[in-house]
């Protein structure tokens, strides 16, 4: 079959490789209708993820068409269209059967806190991933569900990952009715979790990032008051100044590990290797909120960070939430505000790419080329 193979940073290929095969008794074959790029794989793109093999395959947030299954699989049959969680999860484990999926303890022998997640990289479980023609999925009575009838395929794709996380985000930030919420990022998650803000109760929602082009979807997409960061002298000041001085009531950090905005962080992290990456965008969080509020960390982060206001958070009295999406606990929930027109995940969708051109994908997403969102991947066309 096709797929998007890794090479070493910045260096994606599509390559001939063996096709996936029924490994367990309740694994399922999936053809690839439609993929998408994440903003995930663009940190491992930049080399930023431990253990992220070459000759891996990433791509996590999918949909298809089931054309093998297990002897033990009783919820899918071969022929249904499916939409896949980006998590891999047993179902059963301690953390499962309390519905933290991205937890799960059967499905990464290589750590105790990820759980598996679908190309991307042996540090979340070494699974192939979705930017192919075929992938395999474990455990396919769990996570998998069969696409709804009235649901637009593209809709059904961004439930897999960005859309149920920017939701997720909202759902941590415990907005309660009235409160004022910023955002940072306004990429497919932070641009999710800004409308997701709304549905919550929201008073006021404020964006914040430096890409123009993003931060008008934000006032179109989830109708936001926007900020450039790189347009206020101080964009903690500005926030406070916008909101009487006390901060807001929440803020949810979608940008995550390769935050831009400050050289010393970007020295020690990208340079100096002494951090993860650079966690600006969860300093802005914690110093913007008002005391006794509540920071929503959306955006990724490895194991070490040493330049991490902790103290200002401790003092202040915060609430940090965070963690990978249980995505599949969200559908039920943005499948009624679809349902209802209230919501059009699709929207998002600014590019299609044949799964051949995914080296130009990764570069134009990656670079904020050509006003580019969320890419999709189409191994099809
Ligand atoms: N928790 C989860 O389950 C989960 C799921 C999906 C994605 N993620 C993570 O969420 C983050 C966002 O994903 P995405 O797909 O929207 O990515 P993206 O790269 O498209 O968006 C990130 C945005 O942040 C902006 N940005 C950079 N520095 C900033 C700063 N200091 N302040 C404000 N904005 C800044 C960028 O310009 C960009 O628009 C990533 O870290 C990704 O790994 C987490
Ligand atoms: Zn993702
Ligand atoms: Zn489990």
């Amino acid at each position: 079959m096709r797929a998007m193979v890794y090479r070493g940073p910045y260096k994606i290929r599509v390559e001939e490789k063996k096709r996936p095969s029924l490994e367990h008794p309740n694994d399922a074959i999936v053809k690839v209708a439609l993929a998408a790029i994440c903003g995930s794989d663009l940190h491992l793109y930049h080399g930023m993820m431990p253990d992220t093999r070459v000759g891996s395959t990433f791509g996590h947030e999918f949909i298809g068409t089931v054309v093998e299954v297990g002897t033990s699989v009783q919820n899918l049959s071969v022929g249904d269209r499916v939409m896949v969680p980006f998590n891999v999860y047993c179902g059963s484990c301690y953390f499962c059967a309390r519905g933290l999926f991205a937890n799960c303890h059967n499905v990464n022998p290589n750590a105790t806190a990820v759980g598996g997640i679908y190309g991307y990289s042996h540090t979340c479980g070494g699974y192939d991933g979705g930017q192919a023609e075929y992938v395999r999925v474990p455990f396919a009575d769990v996570g998998p569900a069969v696409i709804p009838d009235w649901l637009d395929d593209e809709d059904a794709l961004l439930l897999t990952d960005a859309m149920s996380t920017g939701y997720f985000g909202a759902q941590l930030a415990d907005v309660s009715e009235g409160d004022a919420v910023v955002v940072f990022g306004a990429g497919p998650v932070g641009l999710a979790a800004a409308k997701s803000a709304w549905f919550m109760g929201a008073g006021r929602v404020l964006v914040v990032d430096h890409v123009d082009y993003r931060l008008e979807k934000a006032r179109s997409f989830a109708h936001a008051e926007t900020v450039n960061f790189t347009q206020v002298d101080d964009i903690v000041v500005h926030l406070k100044r916008a909101t009487a001085g006390l901060g807001t009531d929440a803020a949810i950090d979608a940008v995550g590990a390769e935050a831009d905005g400050s050289f010393l962080q970007h020295v020690t992290s990208a340079k100096l290797k002494l951090q993860g990456g650079s966690p600006v965008a969860l300093n802005w969080a914690i110093d913007s909120v008002r005391k006794g509020g509540t920071v929503s960390v959306m955006g990724a982060y490895g194991p070490m960070f040493s330049a991490v206001k902790f103290g200002d958070a401790f003092n202040k009295g915060l609430t940090l939430r965070m963690n990978q999406c249980h995505v599949k606990r969200q559908w039920p929930r943005l499948f009624e505000h679809i349902r209802a027109g209230y919501l059009k995940p699709r929207e998002l969708v600014t590019h299609r790419f044949p799964l051949e051109h995914i080296a130009e994908a990764y570069h134009v997403f990656s670079g904020k080329l050509d006003g580019c969102i969320k890419p999709l991947i189409v191994p099809g066309a």
